[in-house]
């Protein structure tokens, strides 16, 4: 499944997701810049954050609270905010956006 990333600086990344990748790793593999992926994807460092337009935030899995948490002390926060880590990639997903927020 292709993953596009609208970056800060507004260039848009398109990325091919290998199987069981999450967001944060698609972004690493495609050279996403503002994507850092620091802790690994442990959920701790909110350096995967995304913001996913509303009509595809629906379709996928609701946040856990470990990554409902992390997302409450961001400063760029958004209702569409999530950690890229905390989000496996599928077909279902194909030709999904996001966008790179400001780093914290
Ligand atoms: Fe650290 Fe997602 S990579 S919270």
């Amino acid at each position: 499944p292709k993953i596009t990333y609208v970056q800060q600086d507004g260039v848009a990344v398109t990325a091919d997701a290998l199987p069981l990748m999450t967001l944060m790793e698609t972004a690493l593999m495609g050279g996403v810049d503002g994507i850092v992926g620091t802790c690994g994807g442990i959920c701790s460092c909110a350096t995967c954050h995304v913001w996913v337009d509303g009509e595809w935030a629906d379709r996928l899995a609701p946040p856990g609270a470990e990554e409902a948490d992390m997302i409450e002390g961001l400063a760029h926060r958004r209702p569409e905010s999530r950690l890229g880590c905390q989000v496996p990639v599928n077909e279902a997903l194909d030709g999904l956006v996001v966008r790179v927020p400001p780093a914290e």
